[in-house]
Parts: structure tokens; sequence; C-alpha cells
């Protein structure tokens, strides 16, 4: 018992002088990064979603935001730091947030 409230003091400790947890913040940027959210397009938990869709002849054209859970940290980087898409909008992201992005969205989701 005297080693869990140790224990316990000593969390609170070490968090204390910050008002969320890094988990929380993760959450934040994730969904709200100075810009349209990640959400928005990719999805809760970074599975993708359909966007839209359109016919072109008889063929039907799904616009998709891909499922970006099981990217290496490069392409992930490369992803947002590139500007040729058409659809993802371009980000004003420090190497910081696009690392907490990257542990947001590979974390064990609960
Ligand atoms: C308006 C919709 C939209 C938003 C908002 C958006 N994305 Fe995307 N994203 C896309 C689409 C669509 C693609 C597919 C490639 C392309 O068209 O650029 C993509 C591609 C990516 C890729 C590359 C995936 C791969 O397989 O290489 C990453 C990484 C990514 N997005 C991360 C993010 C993050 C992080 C955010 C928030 C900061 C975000 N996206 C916001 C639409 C969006």
């Amino acid at each position: 018992m005297p080693i869990l409230i140790a224990s316990l003091l000593l969390t609170v400790g070490l968090l204390g002088d910050s008002f969320i947890t890094k988990d929380e913040y993760a959450t934040m940027l994730y969904q709200n990064p100075r810009g349209i959210g990640c959400h928005k397009c990719h999805g809760v938990k970074g599975k993708g979603l359909e966007l839209g869709r359109y016919q072109e002849g008889n063929r039907t054209v799904i616009i998709k935001a891909p499922d970006i859970t099981g990217l290496s940290y490069q392409r992930f980087k490369e992803a947002i730091r590139s500007k040729k898409s058409r659809l993802m909008p371009y980000y004003f992201l420090t190497d910081k947030e696009i690392k907490t992005l990257y542990y947001y969205l590979t974390k064990k989701q609960p």
C-alpha cells in the first residue's frame, strides 16, 4: 500500500506541470492541427474514410483518404511535408507535432 501511494504521488508529481496528458494532447492535435482536422478525412482512428464518389460513364469513382495507421515514420512525415496532394491540405506543423501525430496514430488504441 505505501508503495502504491508513493508511486501515485510520483506520477501526479511528474505530470503536475502539464495540464493535459500526452495522449490528450495528441488527440487534440490530430483533430485540430491548425487547419482542417485529420479525422475529417482519415477518420478518428486514422483508418481512412470515403470522401465522395462520382459516376464516370458506367464506372463509379470512389475518392478515399487512406488508412494512415500502418506507415513508417519516414513515409508519414514525407506525406505531411509534401505539397503535391490536390486533396490533402498542406499543414504548417513542426517536427515535434508530426511526431505527436505519428504517436497518436500508432499507439495502441483503447
Ligand atoms: C481534406 C482531406 C484530408 C485531410 C484533412 C487530411 N488528409 Fe491526409 N490524405 C488525404 C488523401 C485524399 C490522401 C491520399 C493521397 C493524396 O491524395 O494526397 C492523404 C494522404 C495522407 C498520408 C499518406 C498516406 C500514405 O499511404 O502514404 C498521410 C501520412 C496523411 N494523409 C496524414 C494526414 C494527417 C496527419 C492529417 C492531419 C494533419 C491529414 N492527413 C489530413 C486527405 C486528407
